[in-house]
């Protein structure tokens, strides 16, 4: 057993004691009752299980839960999919999602919904040229799988965040 504390959106938890072998997703579903970040593959391959890290230096990424154990993320500060809406108001990414029906079952969901968010922080930091929209969202969705097929209106959803705000997100 190892004792752990870490920050998930925002709050502090712990400090815990759990198994060396529990999983991060397993300690965020069964340990927390966080059921938002989703199981799939369990093997760091479908990324539906990702959430973010936030490091120190400001910058963010996603990462896989299904297969990284809980203890490896101590004095880590995460955020997860129950992280973005504010007071019942949701993200304007949020938002486009829906708008744009980019998920059927939205299983994949949290895990798009995370990795686009990561973007939106990037590009506020370093904004792109338009022109190269569609391949940097492309490829910050890259690796994420949808069973049901949702890769087009995802991206479309992302651009269309990044394209009502462009001098927020576009050099
Ligand atoms: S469930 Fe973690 S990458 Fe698929
Ligand atoms: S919406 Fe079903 S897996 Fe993506």
């Amino acid at each position: 057993m190892t004792t752990i504390s870490l920050t998930i959106n925002g709050r502090p938890q712990g400090p815990v004691a759990i198994r060396d072998d529990l999983t991060m997703n397993d300690f965020l579903r069964e340990v927390l009752g966080m059921t938002g970040t989703k199981f799939g593959c369990g093997a760091a391959q479908c990324l539906s299980c990702a959430v973010i890290i936030d490091e120190a230096d400001g910058t963010s990424a996603t990462m896989p839960t299904c297969i990284a154990p809980a203890v490896s993320f101590d004095g880590k500060a995460i955020r997860t999919v129950e992280g973005h809406a504010r007071d019942g108001r949701l993200t304007p990414l949020q938002a486009r999602f829906i708008e744009h029906f980019a998920f059927q079952c939205g299983y994949c969901t949290p895990g798009f919904l995370n990795e686009g968010q990561v973007l939106l922080e990037r590009l506020e930091k370093a904004p792109i040229a338009r022109a190269d929209l569609e391949r940097v969202v492309a490829e910050a969705l890259d690796g994420h799988l949808c069973r049901c097929s949702g890769y087009v209106k995802y991206h479309e959803a992302v651009r269309a965040v990044i394209l009502a705000d462009p001098a927020r997100y576009l050099a």
